[in-house]
């Protein structure tokens, strides 16, 4: 799948976590579209994702939690596509837990997953952009964090905090030409959403809730990731957009 990319632009290399399917894979397809040539890092088998791309696609296998596959994977992307530029940390988990019933365990899991996982993957990423002198770090959040749903106690912390590490983070690698901004979508209907959070009647519900009368599809969040990443946005750091439909007035 290729489309001209636009005159002058510059072909970037990115890495997209949680490639296999949902967001993220609609993230890769978008950039690789852009004519970026694009990495996937899951856990899952994302042989759908490249089937999709084809060769602007390099998948790696790998757990964002582990330190060790995390930097060899990365690694990886770079060596085999000559540097790094874009990151987006997609990976995510978001199992709906009723508070009083949240273990430390799963408590632990969700930051794990959530908030470990992209200060692994941006950690072990920075040095390729510092050394490209140009970067977009770009976190995906939620609209629970405007939100703040009681089944999502957990999720809603581990995603506030990915807002707090992306407004910190601007400010530690501004100086390298390194832009870092989250993107905060609302119910989104992916096969995860479609079976946890938008199970019985959840999408429809959520989308009477919202100025924007229809169910989010992946598909209205990649015009912003392209904004987000564009060549001209170098002044837009340390952000949170919220494209949820007009629930939350942020
Ligand atoms: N779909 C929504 O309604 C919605 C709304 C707001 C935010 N989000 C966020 O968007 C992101 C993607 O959500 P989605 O709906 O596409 O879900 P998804 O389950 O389709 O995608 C998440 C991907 O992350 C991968 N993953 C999970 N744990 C991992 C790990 N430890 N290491 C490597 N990969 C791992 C999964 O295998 C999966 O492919 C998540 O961060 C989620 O919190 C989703």
């Amino acid at each position: 799948m290729s489309e001209t990319p636009s005159r002058n632009a510059p072909q970037r290399v990115a890495l997209v976590t949680g490639a296999a399917g949902g967001l993220g894979r609609e993230f890769a397809a978008t950039l690789a579209r852009r004519g970026h040539r694009v990495a996937g890092l899951d856990l899952a088998d994302m042989s759908e994702t490249a089937e999709l791309i084809g060769d602007a696609f390099h998948p790696v296998r790998a757990d964002v939690t582990d330190p060790d596959e995390v930097e060899s994977a990365v690694a990886e992307v770079a060596a085999r596509f000559g540097g790094l530029h874009i990151v987006v940390n997609n990976a995510g988990i978001y199992p709906p837990l009723e508070f009083e019933k949240t273990t430390l365990e799963d408590w632990r899991r969700i930051m794990r997953v959530n908030l470990d996982g992209p200060f692994l993957v941006t950690s072990a990423a920075l040095p390729y952009l510092k050394a490209a002198g140009w970067g977009r770090i770009v976190n995906i959040v939620s609209a629970v964090v405007f939100l703040g749903p009681p089944d999502l106690v957990a999720y809603t912390t581990s995603k506030a905090g990915l807002v707090g590490f992306t407004r910190a983070l601007s400010s530690a690698v501004g100086e390298y030409g390194i832009t870092v901004n989250a993107i905060a979508p609302g119910l989104t209907r992916t096969e995860t959403a479609a079976r946890t959070t938008g199970a019985d009647g959840g999408f429809e519900r959520v989308r009477d809730l919202q100025v924007v009368r229809a169910i989010e599809e992946p598909g209205d969040l990649v015009s912003t990731l392209l904004y987000v990443v564009d060549e001209g946005s170098g002044f837009l750091t340390g952000q949170t957009i919220n494209i949820d439909g007009g629930s939350a007035k942020h």
